[in-house]
């Protein structure tokens, strides 16, 4: 509709329409201005997922320029736009938080990430990443995984187990040891421990062998 009313170009998303949060006591919405709240708009970080998705349906629709704004904080949260189609990069909450400095970081780890790809220009890098989105229907449902448990960097906080237990497929059992056995036969590569495990790698999800 943008590209059809004659646009040049296109931004995406600004914020997403939020409410923070109500007063316990007062039952007044957050923020209370005299009396009264209203909606106001949720940015930043949290945002990001529904920023690259909007931008890669974009992408996907039109080629007209886009700027994407909404949870770009670093240079590498840049580069995903960029491989999403993104032809500019804005910044607001990430500036608010650290100064205009943090552009120079944007600028430095982009410079370094582009002579790593052997790349001059960061136009080489748009819309890079969109043959890759397929419609859900697409995905392979013989591409299965399953979860593997590093026993010697577990720290036996039961978290993966109590997830898996209430929230997934009833598929880990403890050892003696406390530490998490994975019954292969019920796991169903959901990756709901690994999301969950505070320790770096320790589980992680492997190609099933058949
Ligand atoms: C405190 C604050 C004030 C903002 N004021 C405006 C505004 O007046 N007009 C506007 O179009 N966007 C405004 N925005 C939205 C930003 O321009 C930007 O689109 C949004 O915050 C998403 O980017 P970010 O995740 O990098 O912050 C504001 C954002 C913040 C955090
Ligand atoms: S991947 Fe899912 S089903 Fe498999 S062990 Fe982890 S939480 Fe359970
Ligand atoms: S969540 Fe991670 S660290 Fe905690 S018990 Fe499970 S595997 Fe071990």
């Amino acid at each position: 509709a943008v590209k059809r009313s004659g646009a040049d170009g296109v931004c995406a998303i600004n914020t997403l329409k939020s409410m923070i949060g109500v007063d316990l006591e007062t039952f007044i919405p957050y923020p209370n201005v005299g009396g009264y709240s209203t909606y106001g708009g949720y940015s930043g970080p949290a945002i990001k997922p529904v920023t690259l998705r909007c931008v890669a349906e974009i992408a996907k629709s039109v080629d007209i320029p886009i700027a994407a704004v909404g949870g770009i904080s670093t240079w590498s949260d840049a580069v995903e736009f960029l491989l999403l189609g993104a032809t500019n990069i804005q910044l607001c909450t990430a500036v608010m938080h650290h100064g205009f400095r943090i552009i120079e970081d944007l600028i430095d780890g982009l410079s370094v990430y582009l002579e790593e790809k052997g790349m001059d220009s960061v136009k080489e890098l748009v819309g890079k990443a969109l043959p890759y989105i397929a419609d859900h229907s697409k995905l392979s449902r013989d591409y299965k995984v399953v979860s593997t448990v590093n026993r010697e960097t577990c720290v036996k906080c039961d978290v993966c187990y109590i997830a898996c237990m209430d929230g997934a497929h009833q598929a880990i059992d403890l050892d003696e040891m406390r530490i998490p056995v994975i019954n292969e036969d019920k796991c169903k590569g959901c990756g709901m421990c690994e999301t969950v495990c505070p320790v770096e790698e320790c589980i992680t999800l492997k190609p099933r062998e058949s």
